[in-house]
């Protein structure tokens, strides 16, 4: 568990419902899909809006809220292999949610 981060109970997180968290001064969105949790960068590569976890969830993509555009939660990437957000590591154990991220990395 070396660098990672505890950021939440995982009973915490709603299916599809972003959260903001900060591990090691990392901007990070977290979200729970199909029983999985994820972990991206939480600036928008477009207009570094620093909204991706209010983003909307659907087929393992967010939409990042202010214009629209979608990434893979699992890549981070736009469509057509593009890059997109930084993905971070998630770990769960004894019902908590751990993220590694050491720093912050921006895509554009
Ligand atoms: S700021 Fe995210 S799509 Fe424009």
């Amino acid at each position: 568990m070396a660098n990672f981060e505890r950021v939440c109970a995982l009973n915490e997180l709603k299916e599809k419902q972003g959260r903001r968290v900060y591990v090691n001064d990392v901007d990070v969105a977290i979200f729970l899909v199909d029983g999985e949790v994820y972990a991206v960068n939480n600036v928008c590569p477009h207009q570094h809006a620093a909204m991706i976890y209010d983003g909307f969830v659907e087929d393992k993509k967010v939409a990042c809220p202010i214009h629209g555009w979608e990434f893979d939660l699992k890549t981070g990437k736009l469509g057509g292999e593009r890059r997109g957000l930084d993905c971070y590591e998630v770990k769960i154990e004894n019902g908590d949610v751990f993220v590694k991220a050491n720093q912050k990395t921006l895509n554009w």
